[in-house]
């Protein structure tokens, strides 16, 4: 196991009828920026149980951050916050609500172009506080400290992250998200998922604790996932769903391990050119990418075939095959296409995404940093 030195200070306040903990969350006499998205939690009750919950504090309101929040909408926000001297931001909906909170907290005390933080790195400094109400359980934002911002004009997605932008608090309430629709749902499964492979099946450093907890997690989103289909209405499965999903990326599972993310990087461009859903890319690439990399993570891609899916060959290849298979069986199985011609895009997008990694400076992804651009192709190119 490698070194590791662990801190997550969110506080999760888990369950039914939590929203109202607010009151004794947000700091006392703050000025309170709540933060949403297109309207839904005006349509499902949550906007109502918040805005009760902020009697007590002056608060105004911003919304209309978009799915894959943009650039230009947050920085419309990040002026809000300097003009109206905001002091806590309270992010209510999924993780692009949440990463966009996290990119306002930043930039409305960054000096300079905002910009910076995300295409340069720049370093955060400071950041105003900020807290969330989870409404889809899928990213972990709730309870980690990046953000993915999307600026349009350029079709660039891109991200950074900060000890600094950490919710303070996150409340999780399972009742609301049985107002999801279902396509919401099976996109927060499977990005669950491939957050706990992307931390997982790299190769061995003997790190038993962190094995058995992301084997756990899959297991829990295998079961669990499907039955979210069929029972919509069932209370336990959202909860244990939820709590998979910040489990997967909250940090605990990644420590001292290797970590792969290429999957993400390579889909965060497809994204960025074509608007596919986030877990579509994933969905489509980590499949293709398993198969590229069988050598690479051979031992991993073996225990997760005989631990996960308990498949007992002795035949290393069929473990390793059927492996892959089952993992995109699920995929397809919550409804999400594995290929890229289910989504209508073919060599021209495959080429769209290889320039890009090369304009990112993404050109050695993976736990090897083996991926180069060319690789990222071939890959894509077994998912057409
Ligand atoms: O806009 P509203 O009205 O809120 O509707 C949203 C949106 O249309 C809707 N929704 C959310 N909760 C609902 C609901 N509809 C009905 N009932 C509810 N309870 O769902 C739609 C999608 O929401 P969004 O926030 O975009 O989804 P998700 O949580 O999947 O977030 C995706 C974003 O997170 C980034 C992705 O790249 C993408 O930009 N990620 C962030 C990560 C992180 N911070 O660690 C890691 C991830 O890998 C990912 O990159
Ligand atoms: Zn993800």
């Amino acid at each position: 196991m490698f070194n590791f030195c662990f801190q997550n200070p969110t506080k999760i306040i888990f369950g039914k009828e939590q929203i109202a903990t607010l009151t004794n969350n947000i700091p006392k006499n703050s000025k309170v920026l709540l933060l949403y998205g297109a309207g839904s939690i005006k349509r499902n009750g949550v906007y109502q149980q918040v805005s009760q919950a902020l009697s007590d504090f002056s608060w105004l309101e911003f919304s209309g951050i978009e799915p894959n929040p943009s650039f230009e909408t947050l920085m419309q926000a990040a002026d809000l916050v300097r003009r109206e001297k905001i002091d806590f931001l309270l992010a209510v909906g999924g993780g692009s609500v949440i990463d966009g909170a996290k990119f306002i907290a930043a930039a409305a005390v960054f000096e300079g172009d905002a910009w910076q933080i995300l295409a340069e790195g720049a370093k955060v400094t400071s950041a105003i506080p900020l807290g969330c109400v989870l409404t889809l359980p899928a990213t972990g934002s709730e309870s980690n400290g990046n953000s993915v911002v999307t600026r349009y004009e350029t079709q660039q997605k891109l991200g950074f992250s900060s000890p600094l932008v950490y919710p303070q608090f996150a409340i999780l309430d399972p009742s609301v998200t049985f107002s999801l629709p279902t396509k919401q749902v099976a996109n927060g499964v499977v990005d669950a998922f491939v957050h706990v492979i992307e931390q997982y099946l790299t190769y061995p450093v003997n790190a038993a604790v962190q094995d058995r907890f992301a084997e756990g997690l899959l297991q829990t989103l295998i079961e669990q996932g499907p039955l979210a289909l069929t029972e919509p209405e069932n209370y336990d499965v959202r909860a244990n769903i939820m709590w998979a999903a910040t489990m997967a990326l909250n940090g605990l599972i990644g420590q001292g391990v290797p970590q792969d993310w290429a999957t993400h990087m390579i889909g965060h461009e497809l994204t960025a050119c074509y608007g596919l859903d986030h877990a579509q890319t994933l969905a489509i690439i980590l499949p293709a990418l398993l198969q590229q990399q069988r050598e690479q993570k051979r031992a991993k891609l073996l225990q997760y075939g005989r631990r996960v899916w308990q498949l007992s060959y002795s035949n290393e290849e069929q473990v390793i095959d059927e492996a892959i298979a089952l993992t995109k069986a699920f995929f397809q199985q919550m409804g999400v296409a594995t290929q890229l011609s289910d989504y209508k895009l073919g060599a021209a997008a495959i080429a769209a995404v290889e320039a890009k990694l090369v304009q990112h400076n993404m050109l050695k992804l993976g736990e090897h940093g083996d991926i180069t651009p060319q690789i990222a192709k071939q890959i894509l190119q077994q998912a057409l």
